[in-house]
């Protein structure tokens, strides 16, 4: 290639050389005369000026922003220099001159300060993408997958793919369908998870497999969920939680290391899951701060307050500096514990030696001060079921984190959430779910079958700062105990039969015990991008409400293709 630099690559260094570059012209300022143009490509920005005693004179004066050109000249140093700037001590004085192609005005302004709506921003993604800071979340994608690739491929494991036309797999979301045009009626799904096609891997004696895995969920959007998304899905013979747990400590701490020189230090926490809801209230603690939930329903049986009569339990958390909140921003944080399943919040505040809130005049002074209330703390209080207060109490301590601050900037804080109940009872449908999915080994298989609501898992998740980043599990290698899995979730012999009959039958072949995980590769790199928007590190996303609206997708399609489908659609 003629071109001789990137253009985050000159500096003093280089003034006298001549140089050929390209990219797109960012900005274009004539300033009496002389004409300055930066340069921009994926890596960085140069300064080029163009003399009026130039040949190429008229056409710099054609040069509009997003252009794309090429030029040569040489290196000088900058008379007012941008020591910001990698290239800020030098521009390149042109020669040569070269309009690739013209560009109309952008609909939206590539800059990183950009103040397109979203839906603009996503329309014209491609122009989107052009800003400086989509194209960093896009090279830190890249090597980011590429530093978890490489680990795993040091480690023994095959890179090996699986089909997206498939059967269901129950991950607990709904399937996207996609109709058989050969067998009308007939439908495949796309893939929530490879789960069932990498545990035939290891039927099929690969022993040790990842791929970076396509899946798909029809759920409901959030910041840190897409429809479809991307996973490392991993998965091993012969080993056991504390094996696969290693791998994955491995993978972490080498893409860390690699890709933000971040130490991550190996043998990462772990907190069962139980702890988990009730010092942090979910099951993805954030360890980056304290101001943990504790429990005060022995206190208030013993000290009455009306709003917490007949309740099963009452915990709160206590908050530095929370005395000085406004009446307003209280009704605020009782308004989102109501929203997040809590019954109701209580406060009791010390300002100035003296207590107050809802329910301090329902104590007295001295019982008040053994719930140890310092100077300027508020105590918040939730009343009613343990998952309830917890959910409520979760989403409080975490608002109130970020109110107050207590959020470090740049630190990681991983942990394992381990020990999980291997069901979830649901009352309204008087039936069992798997807590992971049912493929999940139990602890004790005679748990399963004589008092399943006690049965424990083979299970693991990583959180990072808040975020669950991977789960995982040892699983199920037994067809007995597989049946009895599928039995217990309320499955019929012919439903077993119809969905899973083909892998019940894999396993009595020889199955050798597996395990694995797989982390949201979408998650992980929008946590070391420092973003909490799950769309900024996915090239082409989907909007809030699930559309593409530069594709305009879902669309409407051919009479002629429905009717190949056999598909009629009501209207
Ligand atoms: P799980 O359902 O926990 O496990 O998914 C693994 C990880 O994938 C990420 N993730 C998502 N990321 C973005 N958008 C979504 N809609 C979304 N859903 C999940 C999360 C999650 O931790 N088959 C099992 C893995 C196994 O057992 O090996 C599975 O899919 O970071």
């Amino acid at each position: 290639m003629k071109y001789t630099h990137n253009n985050n690559e000159l500096n003093h260094k280089h003034i006298g050389q001549t140089v050929y570059l390209k990219g797109w012209a960012a900005k274009v300022r004539n300033l009496g005369g002389l004409i300055f143009i930066d340069l921009r490509d994926r890596f960085g920005i140069t300064q080029l000026v163009i003399l009026p005693s130039n040949k190429n004179y008229d056409t710099a004066l054609k040069i509009r922003n997003e252009y794309v050109i090429e030029a040569q000249g040489k290196v000088i140093e900058r008379e007012s220099k941008n020591l910001n700037m990698s290239t800020g001590e030098i521009e390149v004085e042109v020669s040569e001159l070269v309009i690739l192609n013209t560009a109309e005005t952008p609909p939206i302004s590539i800059t990183n300060d950009t103040d397109a709506l979203e839906d603009t921003r996503l329309k014209y993604r491609y122009l989107d993408l052009r800003r400086p800071v989509m194209q960093q979340f896009m090279m830190k994608r890249h090597h980011i997958t590429q530093a978890i690739r490489s680990v795993l491929v040091q480690e023994g494991f095959y890179e090996l793919e699986t089909p997206i036309l498939g059967k269901s797999t129950p991950e607990g979301a709904r399937d996207f369908l996609v109709p058989s045009r050969l067998y009308p009626g007939q439908f495949y799904a796309l893939p929530q998870s490879p789960q069932i096609y990498k545990q035939l891997f290891m039927v099929a004696g690969m022993e040790k497999y990842f791929q970076i895995a396509r899946c798909f969920r029809d759920e409901d959007l959030r910041a840190d969920r897409q429809l479809e998304f991307t996973q490392i899905d991993i998965e091993a013979s012969f080993v056991d939680q504390n094996d696969v747990m290693s791998t994955v400590e491995k993978v972490l701490i080498h893409t860390f290391k690699e890709v933000l020189n971040v130490d991550v230090t190996p043998n990462f926490p772990k907190i069962t899951y139980q702890e988990s809801m009730e010092k942090y209230g979910n099951d993805k603690p954030d360890m980056r701060y304290e101001m943990l939930i504790q429990d005060y329903t022995d206190f208030f049986k013993r000290h009455e307050v009306p709003l917490f009569q007949g309740k099963s339990q009452v915990r709160g958390i206590l908050c530095d500096q929370a005395a000085t909140l406004t009446r307003k921003r209280l009704d605020a944080l009782t308004e989102l514990v109501k929203k997040n399943h809590g019954e109701a919040l209580a406060f009791i505040k010390k300002q100035e030696g003296v207590y107050s809130g809802s329910i301090a005049k329902y104590l007295k002074d001295e019982c008040l001060a053994k719930l140890n209330i310092q100077e300027g703390q508020m105590l918040f209080l939730v009343p009613g079921e343990f998952e309830k207060v917890s959910s409520g109490l979760s989403a409080l301590r975490i608002e109130l984190a970020q109110e107050f601050k207590m959020i470090p900037e740049n630190t990681y804080k991983f942990v394992w959430v381990v020990d999980w109940p291997l069901l979830e009872y649901s009352e309204e449908e008087g039936r069992y779910y798997a807590k992971h999915h049912p493929f999940t080994a139990p602890v004790d298989p005679e748990v399963l079958k004589n008092d399943p609501k006690n049965a424990m898992a083979k299970a693991y998740d990583i959180v990072l700062n808040g975020y669950e980043i991977g789960g995982g599990s040892i699983r199920i290698h037994n067809q007995e105990v597989q049946k009895l899995m599928f039995d217990t979730l309320g499955l019929s012999k012919e439903d077993i039969e119809t969905r899973f009959g083909f892998f019940v039958d894999a396993l009595k072949y020889g199955t050798p015990p597996h395990g694995g995980l797989a982390l949201g590769l979408d998650r992980v790199v929008m946590l070391m991008t420092n973003t909490t928007n799950i769309k900024d590190v996915v090239a082409f996303p989907k909007t809030q409400s699930a559309r593409d609206t530069m594709m305009q997708a879902p669309s409407a399609v051919d009479d002629l293709q429905l009717k190949e489908l056999e598909i009629k659609v009501g209207r």
